[in-house]
């Protein structure tokens, strides 16, 4: 099969680094891809907004399977616009159409369906700018903290969780006075979940699913989950905290009136599910929905993926996922995120990056890198390369994945030294 993969991230060089062992996959090309996804086919300049020359390429390059690693494309419909076009719609792509991609792209949607379906989630409301004074009245009837959420697609950042009522009244007043835009013209008012995150994966074909390997992320900048949140700068798989029980409870609660409300609802849906699950004291509640791979989840979920993944995108394509199987290793695999300084705010690209050849016993899943005239590698993003390591323990993952960090050198390199330090009380 020729292959296109849409996407620049450190989630896109696993998908290609997975892919591309396949011995299905015939020629492999990524979206712009990065530095890193080279070595696993080619890059090419493609704008995936740009929906008449994704089809074009598609013809001319005789593309077989489109898989798309970002929400932002499917909320923008590239999947509907390969579909509307009777020279390409016959090409499948892993990733749902618009209007599945509103899981991700609108709160609201999402939680109506959670609602609608019997999923757990915590309590919420929705508010306009019409509605501002019935929202300030049901955040009186809440106990602090206040969780806002921005309705949209905000770049992470639009979920506000404040302490005091009078500061999330604020807050909300802003929030649907423009503060993120189009994103907060509605406004998400939801019951505050406490417990411990993690995020589980899913791939479906519409009617049926395969469960891929659970993982931890590490969102802050700062050691001790402490400062500005980030697109991730860690990541852990499996989970300790979330055995076989509770993971039987995230399939029966979770997954399977998931997949069976998009029938019921005519949401067709072939892709991935990310569900970002709040383990509170043992029973799972939804967070959110994403309709696409976590970044950096993805950059320790492939590595313990033994099967074939472009047989199983295959079997999502035909609708015949119900037939497959997935193998799982019982290693373990940790990432450590290296960052460019001063992410997640203002930061510096372009520099020289230098010691890949040193690196020995890990994988580097590129994230924001290039190639620069001189045909050097260079920083190109705030996440910059992501450096994980599969071991019989957590320990030895984890020290593999701190020994080659030290090999990577750029100018102003940061990176979290305590990724995994606070699942160490879950192992026995
Ligand atoms: P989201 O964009 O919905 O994933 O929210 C971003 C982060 O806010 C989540 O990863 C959680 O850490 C936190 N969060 C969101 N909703 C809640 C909630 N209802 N209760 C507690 N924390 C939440
Ligand atoms: N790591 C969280 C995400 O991809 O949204």
């Amino acid at each position: 099969m020729n292959i296109l993969l849409v996407g620049s991230g450190g989630r896109e060089n696993a998908l290609a680094w997975k892919m591309a062992q396949s011995p299905k996959c015939n020629k492999l090309f990524i979206a712009p891809g990065n530095a890193g996804t080279r070595d696993y086919g080619t890059n090419v300049a493609l704008n995936p907004n740009d929906h008449q020359a994704v089809k074009k390429f598609l013809l001319d390059e005789k593309i077989d399977l489109v898989v798309v690693g970002p929400e932002e494309p499917l909320v923008k419909g590239l999947h509907d616009a390969i579909l509307a076009d009777a020279t390409t719609a016959s090409i499948p792509v892993i990733g749902p159409q618009q209007l599945g991609a509103s899981l991700e792209g609108s709160k609201e949607f999402a939680k109506a369906f959670m609602m609608r379906h019997g999923i757990p989630t915590a309590q919420y409301k929705a508010f306009t700018a019409e509605t501002v004074a019935e929202g300030e009245k049901f955040l009186e009837t809440l106990k602090a903290p206040y969780v806002l959420k921005a309705d949209g697609l905000a770049a992470g950042k639009g979920v506000l969780i404040l302490d005091d009522l009078n500061e999330a009244k604020k807050e909300l007043r802003q929030m649907l006075d423009g503060k993120f835009g189009d994103a907060s013209s509605t406004v998400v008012i939801e019951e505050y979940l406490s417990g411990i995150e993690l995020s589980v994966f899913v791939l479906t074909d519409g009617k049926s699913y395969v469960i891929l390997p659970e993982a931890k992320d590490y969102k802050r900048i700062g050691e001790g989950d402490t400062g500005l949140n980030t697109g991730g700068m860690g990541a852990v798989s499996p989970v300790p905290f979330a055995g076989k029980e509770f993971m039987q409870k995230v399939e029966d609660r979770i997954v399977k009136p998931t997949v069976a409300g998009l029938a019921k609802d005519n949401i067709p849906y072939k892709g991935f599910i990310f569900i970002g699950l709040m383990n509170s004291d043992g029973d799972p509640m939804v967070i959110e929905y994403n309709v696409r791979m976590g970044d950096p989840e993805t950059e320790v979920v492939m590595p313990r993926i033994e099967s074939d993944l472009v047989d199983l995108f295959e079997a999502v394509a035909n609708g015949k996922l119900g037939e497959k199987t997935i193998k799982v290793s019982n290693k373990t695999c940790c990432t450590v995120m290296m960052v460019a300084g001063g992410y997640p705010e203002a930061y510096k690209k372009g520099d020289v990056m230098t010691g890949f050849e040193k690196v020995d016993g890990s994988i580097l899943f590129h994230a924001g890198t290039k190639v620069n005239d001189k045909d050097e590698v260079v920083t190109n993003g705030g996440r910059v390369i992501a450096v994980s390591s599969l071991g019989n323990t957590k320990d030895e993952a984890i020290a593999m994945s701190y020994k080659n960090v030290e090999h990577i050198q750029y100018a102003g390199r940061y990176f979290r030294r305590d990724i995994s330090k606070d699942l160490d009380k879950y192992y026995k």
